[in-house]
C-alpha cells in the first residue's frame, strides 16, 4: 500500500513502488480497470461510498484503481522532499486527464468566473495560448499577457487591474525555451491574492518542483516525459488545498468529462516507473547534443538553457536541477537549411511531440508554425531554420554522428 511505505524513500524508489496499492487477486501490477461501473454490497454501502465516508469507486469517469496509482505517482514526485507550512511533508493530490489540455480547462474553469481575467506570458504552448486567447473571452474570461522577466511589468499590471484573479506560468515555456522565475511570480501573484498555476511539462518533477514557490496547482501534458514513451495523450493537475482538489476540482473535472482511461493510465505508471532514470540520461545525451552544436561552423545559434549563453541561464540554474533534455537551434541557410536538414536525418524522428525515448526533431517553419505569418513567427523568436530538438536517449555517438551528416 503506497501509505505503508517506508519514509523518506528516494525519487526512483518512488518512481517504481509509489502509489500501488496490492490488488485483491494478488497480480503484481495494478491490472488495467476497464469497467465503466462498480457495485456496491447494498444500499447502505451505496450511501457510505457516494457520501464519500467509505473509500470505493463508482463510475469509470470520476476514476478508477488504474488511474489511481497514476495520480499517486505523480503527487509524489511533485511533493518529493517538500515541506508544508507545519513542517511536514507536503500532501498533493493528482487528477488524472485525457490530456494537458484538459487538465489545464480544469483548473481554470474551476477558479476563474466570468468578468475575471488570467495574467500569463507572451510565450507559451500554443494550445494554451490559443485557448487564453480565442475561447476564455467568449466566456467572459479575458487573458492580460505581459512579459514575466519584467516583474515590476507583472506586479504594475495585476495592480492596475482587480479582475487578474488567476497567474498561470509556462516555465520552460514550449518552443522558445524562455524559462521565467518561479518563486519571484508566484510570490507577487500570491502577494495580490492570486491563485498561481505551473505548467511543468517541459522541466517535470525530477527537474524542477513549482510547489516549493508555493503555487496553488501544477499541471502537465503527461504525453511527454512523464509516460516517456509516446504511448498516450494525458495530462495532470496537482493541487495541495486538499478541500479544493477534493470538491470543486473533482467536481469540475467530472463535469467537464475530460477523464483519463485505464489503459493510458496503465501506461503513464509503466512509464513512471523509469522516469527518474530517463531524465538522467535525456539530459546528460542533451548537454552533449547541446556542446556539438554550440561549437558547430553552420549552426548560428543554440537555445538550450544550460549554456551560459542562454539569456534565461541563471534562473534556469536557480530554479531547475539541470537544464533538461530540450533545446533548439537555429541552422545557417534559414528556411531551407532546416528542410534540407530534416530529409537528411537517418536516426532521429522527424516528429512533433517531445519527451519520447527516440530524440524528436521538428522543423517550425514548416511544420508547426507552417500557417503562423512569418512576421509574426519571427516576433516570437521562430526563425526560418529554428529546430526544435528533444534530445532521446539513444547511444550518444549516434545522435550527434547522424546531426553531424545532416547539417551540411
Ligand atoms: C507545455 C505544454 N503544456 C500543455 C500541452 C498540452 O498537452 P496535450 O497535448 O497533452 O493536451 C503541451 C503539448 O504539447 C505542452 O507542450
Amino acid at each position: 500500500m503506497a501509505n505503508s511505505l517506508p519514509q523518506d524513500l528516494g525519487i526512483d524508489t518512488l518512481c517504481i513502488h509509489g502509489g500501488h496499492s496490492a490488488e485483491s487477486n494478488r497480480a503484481h501490477l495494478t491490472p488495467i480497470y476497464t469497467s465503466s461501473t462498480y457495485t456496491f454490497d447494498t444500499a447502505e454501502q451505496a450511501i457510505a461510498v457516494f457520501k464519500g465516508d467509505e473509500k470505493g469507486y463508482i463510475y469509470g469517469r470520476w476514476g478508477n484503481p488504474t488511474i489511481t496509482e497514476a495520480e499517486e505517482k505523480i503527487a509524489l514526485l511533485e511533493a518529493y522532499g517538500l515541506k508544508d507550512e507545519n513542517g511536514n511533508q507536503l500532501q498533493l493530490k493528482a487528477i488524472l486527464h485525457a490530456s494537458g489540455m484538459a487538465a489545464l480547462c480544469t483548473m481554470l474553469m474551476g477558479n476563474l468566473k466570468a468578468g475575471q481575467k488570467v495574467i500569463t506570458h507572451q510565450s507559451l504552448y500554443g494550445g494554451t495560448h490559443e485557448l487564453v486567447e480565442k475561447i476564455l473571452p467568449d466566456l467572459g474570461i479575458d487573458s492580460v499577457i505581459v512579459d514575466f522577466h519584467d516583474l515590476q511589468a507583472v506586479e504594475n499590471a495585476i495592480q492596475s487591474d482587480s479582475a487578474i484573479a488567476l497567474m498561470h506560468i509556462e516555465t520552460p515555456a514550449n518552443p522558445t525555451l524562455q524559462c521565467v522565475d518561479l518563486e519571484a511570480l508566484s510570490a507577487i501573484g500570491k502577494r495580490h491574492g492570486l491563485v498561481v498555476c505551473a505548467d511543468n511539462t517541459f522541466a517535470t518533477p525530477y527537474l524542477q518542483q513549482p510547489f516549493k514557490y508555493a503555487v496553488d496547482y501544477v499541471m502537465h501534458s503527461t504525453t511527454k516525459f512523464l509516460n516517456g514513451h509516446g504511448t498516450a495523450i494525458g495530462g495532470v493537475l496537482v493541487g495541495k488545498d486538499m478541500d479544493r482538489m477534493n470538491k470543486g476540482l473533482t467536481k469540475m473535472h467530472r463535469l467537464l468529462g475530460g477523464n483519463s482511461n485505464a489503459f493510458d493510465a496503465f501506461l503513464l505508471t509503466n512509464g513512471l516507473r523509469t522516469f527518474a532514470l530517463r531524465m538522467e540520461r535525456h539530459c546528460a545525451n542533451a548537454i552533449a547534443v547541446a556542446d556539438f552544436l554550440h561549437n558547430h561552423p553552420l549552426v548560428e545559434r543554440v537555445n538550450y538553457l544550460g549554456l551560459s549563453s542562454h539569456p534565461d541561464y541563471a534562473i534556469a540554474q536557480k530554479q531547475m536541477r539541470h537544464a533538461g533534455a530540450m533545446l533548439s537551434f537555429e541552422l545557417k541557410g534559414g528556411f531551407d537549411a532546416g528542410v534540407n536538414f530534416i530529409n537528411r536525418l537517418r536516426l532521429c524522428t522527424n516528429a512533433v511531440s517531445l519527451g519520447t525515448c527516440d530524440t524528436l526533431v521538428c522543423h517550425a517553419a514548416s511544420s508547426t508554425h507552417m500557417g503562423v505569418p512569418r512576421e509574426k513567427r519571427l516576433e516570437f523568436g521562430i526563425t526560418d531554420g529554428l529546430i526544435r530538438m528533444s534530445v532521446g536517449m539513444e547511444n550518444i555517438g549516434d545522435i550527434i554522428n547522424d546531426l553531424a551528416q545532416a547539417i551540411n
